[in-house]
């Protein structure tokens, strides 16, 4: 396999933490650089991601030493010119197609001809990610899944010109990390959001129109449908900020009135309930 060492992931929030711990934990890969904002948001990245490492830690996943060569191959920066000798970019930034779009004609300019550039994007169009390039062959839609430590799927979305050497470079980066990955098709919301979004909001109409309570909704999914997690639950631990992004990709994608975000959900970003990085969404934390 012709994998190359250096990987860096722009965004160090809820998906970029957990992806730059992935990488860090394969011997194969020598270095990851974590790129965000400013110094606090990356502290709060470091806080976050030795937690991580602690708990599989103790639940014996990974020794002490272990932890602490893959804790050691993470440069924390927030110079975004420290990825210019990657051969893999992971760009995990706000759902947002502008903020998306400025990331990545930035990471074209500082990036060489060969090397992968990648969305963790949940809904955005790679065709229009990649169009903000001058290397759209390189751009691909990796997909990870909340929390990425933990969750084994790795949805993989092929943009009209990616060409298929990335494809195959991708998927081996993909299972060089012990994930599983899976090949669709560029479509607003992929195949992942475009089932889950419209149930987490269509539960968020059900609470909102007072048919039952949180935990109800939840409990109802959880021990009627064997979902492990609630769809309320859920939308806390994905980020209602989020969750709501991903409606409107859905709704300007396909022009249709049944993926309009539920108005509980807008509401709830006004009062900063953001979910479990905020403190509180439909619970508490
Ligand atoms: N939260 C989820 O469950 C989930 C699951 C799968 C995919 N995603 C996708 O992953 C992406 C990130 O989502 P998240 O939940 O981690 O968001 P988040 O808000 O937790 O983190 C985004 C991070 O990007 C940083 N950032 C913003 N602009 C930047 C820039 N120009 N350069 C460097 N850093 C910048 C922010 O400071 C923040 O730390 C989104 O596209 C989202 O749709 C999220």
């Amino acid at each position: 396999m012709d994998i190359q060492n250096t990987v860096s992931v722009i965004g160090s929030g809820t998906m970029g933490n957990g992806i730059a711990h992935v990488f860090s934990m394969c011997s194969k890969i020598t270095q990851v650089v974590l790129v965000d904002l400013n110094d606090s948001i990356l502290n709060q990245a470091k806080l976050i991601i030795k937690k991580n490492m602690d708990r599989q830690i103790k639940k014996n996943i990974i020794n002490k030493e272990q932890a602490e060569n893959a804790y050691n191959k993470i440069l924390f920066t927030n110079d975004i010119g420290n990825i210019n000798h990657s051969d893999l970019v992971i760009e995990a930034v706000k759902e947002d197609a502008d903020i998306k779009a400025a990331v990545f004609s930035n990471i074209d300019k500082l990036t060489s001809s060969d090397c992968i550039l990648a969305s963790n994007t949940s809904s955005i169009s790679i065709n229009q990610i990649a169009n903000s390039t001058k290397k759209p062959q390189n751009v691909i839609g990796m997909h990870f899944m909340n929390p990425v430590p933990i969750m084994k799927l790795v949805e993989i979305i092929k943009g009209t010109k990616t060409d298929n050497s990335v494809v195959k470079k991708t998927l081996d980066y993909v299972n060089l990390i012990n994930k599983t990955p899976v090949e669709c098709n560029d479509a607003p919301g992929f195949v992942s959001n475009r089932i889950l979004m419209p149930m987490i909001n269509e539960a968020a109409f059900t609470y909102m129109e007072n048919i039952a309570s949180v935990d109800a909704i939840d409990s109802i999914m959880m021990l009627g449908m064997g979902h492990p997690m609630g769809p309320l639950k859920l939308a806390d631990l994905i980020g209602i900020d989020v969750c709501v992004s991903i409606m409107d990709v859905l709704y300007e994608g396909f022009k249709d009135e049944k993926y309009k975000a539920c108005p509980i959900l807008n509401e709830m970003i006004q009062n900063n309930k953001l979910g479990m990085k905020s403190g509180e969404g439909f619970y508490k934390y």
